[in-house]
Formats: structure tokens, C-alpha cells, sequence
């Protein structure tokens, strides 16, 4: 029957808790298929071979079997309790990772993921592990529920917020996997997407190594705009002009900004780090006080960098 698991799951990829699953399910599968085989031929035969031939025709008068009723109850009781042990093994198997797995902290928020690697570095939306090497993922939402699901591996975790939830794997080969939320979480929820990169272990830690010398020497204006998308500015600001939660980035610049208490300033270089860090501070007229604080999550040149970024969006 490999044509039918070929058609409903085209590819086992990743690794053996993935093998597993599919293993399980392809069991469960062929027992519904054999039981309900059994159920409904048994219906069809009953109802031709007890079909009313005479009118007045009355059924006789009997009573039970027990070892009938036993049978059919132990038979079908014997795959159930096969699939109740297997699934739970399979299941407590894909929840406690192994104690030396590579820990990788995942954030997730409207509408994307971060990724922090051991070295404490963070990236947004491509994510990259070795292979043939235990990952755990320590994930917590910075907003509303989300899920962590990556098909080819059999694996998806709620990601919610105020509470760490944890999910591991161990890719056996390079290849190149989505990650979807698999969660309902609003406007893009359906463009929640990841990138699941597995490496070489060499090429892994190159990785690494280029993306933060890539990040320790970027443009200013350039790594702004790398952490406009990474944390997430560009969930409540704009750079076309159009009006999201908060107000547009775009020509801003040198603008002068009015505020709900009736006062004033020039957005400048001071003005968005105290925006940044303290949002609270100013709000601008005609938008409502809901942006976090940035306070300890971004370093000055960090700070530096988006005003830079927001130096260089001019219309
Ligand atoms: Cu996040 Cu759906």
C-alpha cells in the first residue's frame, strides 16, 4: 500500500520522530480502513440475510452470547491500546529534548519570528541549524498566540505569550524547510513564514560567524532597515506613507511632529531615540499610546542606525 502513503505524504523528510509519525499514522489508517471494511460489509449483510420475506413475520425471541460479545470486544480493544502506547511514546519522545541540544530562543509576534542563536546574536525570518545535531526551540510570543509548525518534520507547538513553550528536532541532512504559523493570529497570518536552513556543522558556523561580522559592519541606514523588519517596527510603521497603528516613517525627517499635550518637536536624532526608548513620551496627535518600549533591547548603535534608516526614507 506505498502508492496510498505516496499520495497522502509525498515526503518523509528530516528525521527519524518525523518516520515515526507517519509510521503511526499509516497504521491508524489501515485499521479504520480494515474496521470499517468489517462494520460496513457486516451491515450490508445483515440487513439482506434478516430482510422481512412475510408480512407478520415477527423476529424470534432470543437473548445474548457472551463469548460473541467478548470477542468483539477484546479484538478491536488490542489495536486501540497499539495505537494509544505508540502515540504516546512518539509524543513524549518529540517533547523532552535531549540535555546537550543546541537551544535556539524563538520569539514569535505579529507577523514573524526572531531567531537567537547561542552566540546571542539575533535573526529575523531564516533560520539556520546543523544537521545531525539535537535543536531545542524555547519559544514565547511577544504578542498574541501563534504556532510553531514545520510540516516536513512532523512537528508544531503553540507559541504564546507570558509562557515558554519548547519543541526540538534533529534534522539528519542539508535541505531547506518552511516554517508556517499555524495559528490564527490576524491580518498576516497567512505570510508568517520562516525559512528552516539545515547546514553542514561547518557550514553552519560560518554562517554565524558571516551574519555577525555582516551585522558588526553594516551601513548604518542599512542595519536600520534590517532592524525595522527583525523587531518588528514595520508591524505599526509604514515607509510608503500609508497609516498603520503608528505614524509613517516616510519623510519624517527634519518634519515637526505635534503631540497630544499640545506641544511640539522636530523629529531628529534625539527625538526617535526617545521614541524608541520611551514611547510613552510623546505621542503623536491622532495615534494611541500602544508601542512598547525599546528600553534594553537595542544597543546605541542600534538606536543610531534606525534613525539613519529614517534619515534616508525621503519621498
Ligand atoms: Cu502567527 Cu498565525
Amino acid at each position: 500500500m506505498n502508492w496510498l502513503r505516496s499520495i497522502i505524504m509525498p515526503e518523509i523528510q528530516g528525521w527519524q520522530h518525523a518516520r515515526d509519525v507517519d509510521d503511526l499514522f499509516m497504521f491508524i489508517l489501515y485499521v479504520s480502513i480494515i474496521l470499517y471494511a468489517i462494520i460496513a460489509i457486516g451491515v450490508g449483510y445483515f440487513v439482506w440475510k434478516y430482510r422481512r420475506r412475510r408480512e407478520n413475520e415477527v423476529t424470534p425471541d432470543f437473548s445474548h452470547n457472551t463469548m460473541l460479545e467478548i470477542v468483539w470486544t477484546v479484538i478491536p480493544t488490542i489495536p486501540i491500546l497499539v495505537m494509544f502506547f505508540w502515540g504516546f511514546s512518539t509524543y513524549m519522545h518529540a517533547r523532552v529534548a535531549p540535555a546537550d541540544a543546541l537551544e535556539i530562543k524563538v520569539v514569535a509576534r505579529k507577523w514573524g519570528w526572531d531567531f537567537t542563536y547561542p552566540n546571542g546574536m539575533t535573526f529575523g525570518q531564516e533560520m539556520h541549524v546543523p544537521a545531525g545535531r539535537p535543536v531545542k526551540l524555547l519559544m514565547i510570543s511577544q504578542d498574541v498566540i501563534h504556532d510553531f509548525y514545520v510540516p516536513d518534520f512532523r512537528i508544531k507547538q503553540d507559541v504564546v505569550p507570558n509562557r515558554y513553550s519548547t519543541i526540538w528536532f534533529e534534522a539528519e541532512g542539508p535541505g531547506e524547510h518552511v516554517v508556517f504559523c499555524a495559528e490564527y493570529c490576524g491580518l498576516d497570518h497567512s505570510n508568517m513564514l520562516a525559512k528552516l536552513v539545515v547546514d553542514t556543522e561547518d557550514q553552519y558556523q560560518q554562517w554565524l560567524e558571516r551574519k555577525a561580522e555582516e551585522v558588526m559592519n553594516m551601513p548604518l541606514p542599512e542595519l536600520g532597515k534590517l532592524l525595522y523588519v527583525s523587531k518588528g517596527c514595520n508591524s505599526c510603521h509604514s515607509v510608503d506613507g500609508s497609516r498603520i497603528q503608528g505614524p509613517s516613517f516616510l519623510g519624517i525627517w527634519g518634519q515637526t511632529h505635534r503631540f497630544t499635550d499640545g506641544t511640539s518637536a522636530v523629529v531628529d536624532e534625539d527625538y526617535v531615540r526617545e521614541s524608541v526608548l520611551q514611547p510613552a513620551a510623546k505621542i503623536v496627535t491622532g495615534y494611541e499610546p500602544v508601542m512598547p518600549s525599546f528600553q534594553g533591547l537595542l544597543r546605541e548603535r542600534e538606536i543610531q542606525a534606525l534613525a539613519e534608516y529614517i534619515k534616508s526614507l525621503q519621498p
